[in-house]
């Protein structure tokens, strides 16, 4: 069993809007072990990237403890933060985040530099990179110059480039046809192959069920962290009855809120690292048309928690502020970056 590389204590994030408070995560328990693949699935607005942020030292939990490859970060000063970021963890997004000004093999080195990594070291390494995601061809484009599958294959290298323990990947194929989807995935798989931690963030159901481990969040909380055998990720063709088989249940189950009382922990059928919290049944990974595999079971008799329906409709106002706030959120991958290449790129100008 390989060492924890992630763990999660009971960690919740409220944002404060004037008057009001948007609890994004109310109390995530879970640990994640070096090499696992790890996708993170809910609805809209569950708190998966909320999830991610705090997992990628982006964002610091309201309470609980996020311990990232060992180390407990809750007393770490920012700079140490992002020293912690830019050497354990390679980010990967919906929308890639490339420099525009910037070539195909510059954005790659970037991570490098700010990682203070000499000069005549970087190219190599790039390139190295680049090679692991086929574009070696394309150092010399710049992104627009580009397809969306392989800018996000960039993005991939720029992640690989510093050989970071964990890497997170937040709907990396949100934003792409389902062929080169499928394209990435299998990159994804490659890249875990060889040892690397990978959590994925997505509502698509034929990515979660293409990964082994799959943690399904609702309303900022954990219903079901299940071990699955995988279904590879066959872009247009997938088959809803070839629902992952599940392999482990959760382990541990409680009701929540005003629900006593806590129910009892269940037997674990296989180890697992993590504790889960169950508040209903988990909803089936993909459309649950197929009659030979059993959907998940809830884990006990207590009385179950039905989940609240979707979040009243915003103003107008409000959703202009989400929207804006949403916005500010996507922009901590940048974090990553140098100051230079991150305020040329903010700003617009050419570095
Ligand atoms: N910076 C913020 N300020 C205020 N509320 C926020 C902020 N970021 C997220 N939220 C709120 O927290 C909740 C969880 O948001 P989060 O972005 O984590 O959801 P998500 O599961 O990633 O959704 P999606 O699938 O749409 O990306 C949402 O209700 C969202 O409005
Ligand atoms: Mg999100």
């Amino acid at each position: 069993m390989g060492a924890t590389v992630i763990s999660m204590k009971d960690v919740t994030r409220v944002y404060k809007m004037g008057d009001t408070e948007e609890h994004a995560l109310r109390g995530i328990s879970f640990n994640i072990t070096q090499g696992e693949f790890v996708a993170i699935m809910g609805p809209s607005g569950s708190g998966k990237s909320t999830c991610m942020n705090m997992i990628g030292c982006l964002d610091r939990p309201t309470g609980g403890i996020v311990e990232i490859d060992g180390k407990p970060t809750e007393k770490m000063s920012e700079k140490e933060l992002a020293v912690l970021r830019n050497k354990t963890v390679g980010f990967v997004f919906q929308q890639y985040h490339l420099i525009p000004s910037l070539t195909v093999v510059e954005n790659v080195m970037l991570p490098l530099r700010y990682q203070k990594i000499e000069k005549s070291e970087r190219l190599p390494l790039a390139e190295a990179a680049l090679e692991k995601v086929a574009l070696v061809g394309k150092m010399n484009y710049r992104p627009h110059e580009l397809s969306g599958g392989q800018k996000q294959r960039v993005a991939i290298a720029r992640a690989l480039v510093t050989r970071p323990k964990i890497i997170l990947a937040d709907e990396p194929t949100g934003a792409l046809d389902s062929e080169t989807g499928r394209q990435i995935m299998a990159l994804f798989n490659e890249i875990n192959a060889s040892g690397t931690t990978i959590v994925i963030v997505t509502h698509d159901p034929r990515v979660g069920a293409a990964i082994r481990r799959c943690i399904h969040i609702f309303d900022g909380q954990i219903k079901a962290d299940v071990m699955q055998t995988p279904v590879p990720f066959s872009g247009d063709s997938f088959d809803p009855a070839e629902k992952p088989h599940i392999l482990a249940q959760p382990q541990h189950v409680r009701a929540v809120q005003a629900q006593p009382p806590r129910a009892p922990v269940q037997p674990h059928q296989q180890p697992m690292q993590t504790r889960t919290q169950v508040v209903q049944q988990p909803a089936p990974v993909v459309p649950s048309k197929s009659a030979q595999v059993p959907p998940l079971q809830p884990m006990q008799t207590a009385p179950v928690q039905v989940c609240p329906p979707a979040a009243p409709a915003q103003s107008s106002a409000q959703a202009v502020q989400a929207s804006a706030q949403t916005a500010q959120k996507q922009m901590p991958d940048l974090g990553s970056l140098p100051p230079a290449a991150r305020n040329a790129y903010l700003n617009g100008t050419i570095k």
